[in-house]
C-alpha cells in the first residue's frame, strides 16, 4: 500500500509519537516510585499493547517480569461484546504478585473488567492498570485505571499497536480511522 493510500484512510492524528513517548516516561517515573521495594509483574494484553509495553517497560529503570495474555472479545466490527475468550494464557503464576496490566485502550471497559476479575481470582497481591488511551464517553463499566495516558473521543482509532482488521498497527502516531474504511 502506498503512503498516499494510508493518509486517505485516516482523518485526524490524535496523539503523536512524541507525545506518547513523553507520557510513557512520565508514567514510568510514577510506577517506579509507586512500586519501590516491590517485585513487579507487567502483563501485556496482546496484540494491541505490544508497542506500549515495549516503550513503557524500557523507560523503567528497574527489574520487572513481563508476561502476555491474549484474549478476544467477541463482537462485530469495531465494538466489544464483553464476552471474553482466552486465546493465550499467562505463563506466570499470579499468586502473591503485584500485577500491572498494560493495555492499549479502554473503550467500553468490558475486557478489562473481565481481566481484573480473572486475575483477582488467581490470587494476585495487587492489580493496577496502565492504559495508553481511554475513551471516557464509551464506558459501559467503570474501570479504576491508575495510569492513563490520554483521554480521547469515542472515534475508532488505529496506530501504535491498535489495528483495524490487523492493519495500521505499525503507524507511529494514534489516528482516527476514516469511517469509510469500516462502514
Ligand atoms: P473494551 O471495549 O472491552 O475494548 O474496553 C477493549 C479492546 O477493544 C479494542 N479496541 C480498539 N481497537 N481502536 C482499536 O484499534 C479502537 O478505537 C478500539 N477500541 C477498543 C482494543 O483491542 C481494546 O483492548
Ligand atoms: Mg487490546
Amino acid at each position: 500500500m502506498r503512503a498516499a493510500d494510508i493518509a486517505d484512510q485516516l482523518t485526524t492524528v490524535l496523539v503523536t509519537e512524541e507525545e506518547i513517548h513523553e507520557k510513557l516516561a512520565e508514567l514510568a517515573a510514577r510506577v517506579e516510585s509507586d512500586y519501590e521495594g516491590k517485585d513487579l509483574l507487567l502483563i501485556g494484553v496482546l496484540k494491541g499493547a505490544v508497542m506500549v509495553m515495549a516503550d513503557f517497560s524500557r523507560r523503567l529503570h528497574r527489574d520487572v517480569v513481563i508476561d502476555w495474555m491474549a484474549v478476544s472479545s467477541y463482537g462485530a466490527g469495531t465494538k466489544s461484546s464483553g464476552v471474553v475468550q482466552i486465546r493465550k494464557d499467562l505463563d506466570t503464576d499470579l499468586h502473591g504478585k503485584h500485577v500491572l496490566i498494560v493495555e492499549d485502550i479502554i473503550d467500553s471497559g468490558l475486557t478489562l473488567s473481565w481481566l481484573l476479575e480473572n486475575f483477582a481470582s488467581r490470587g494476585a497481591a495487587s492489580i493496577e492498570i496502565l492504559a495508553l488511551l481511554r475513551k471516557p464517553e464509551a464506558a459501559k463499566v467503570e474501570i479504576d485505571c491508575r495510569y492513563v495516558g490520554f483521554d480521547i473521543p469515542t472515534d475508532f482509532v488505529v496506530g501504535y499497536g491498535l489495528d483495524y482488521d490487523e492493519r495500521y498497527r505499525n503507524l507511529r502516531d494514534v489516528a482516527v480511522l476514516a469511517p469509510h474504511v469500516y462502514s
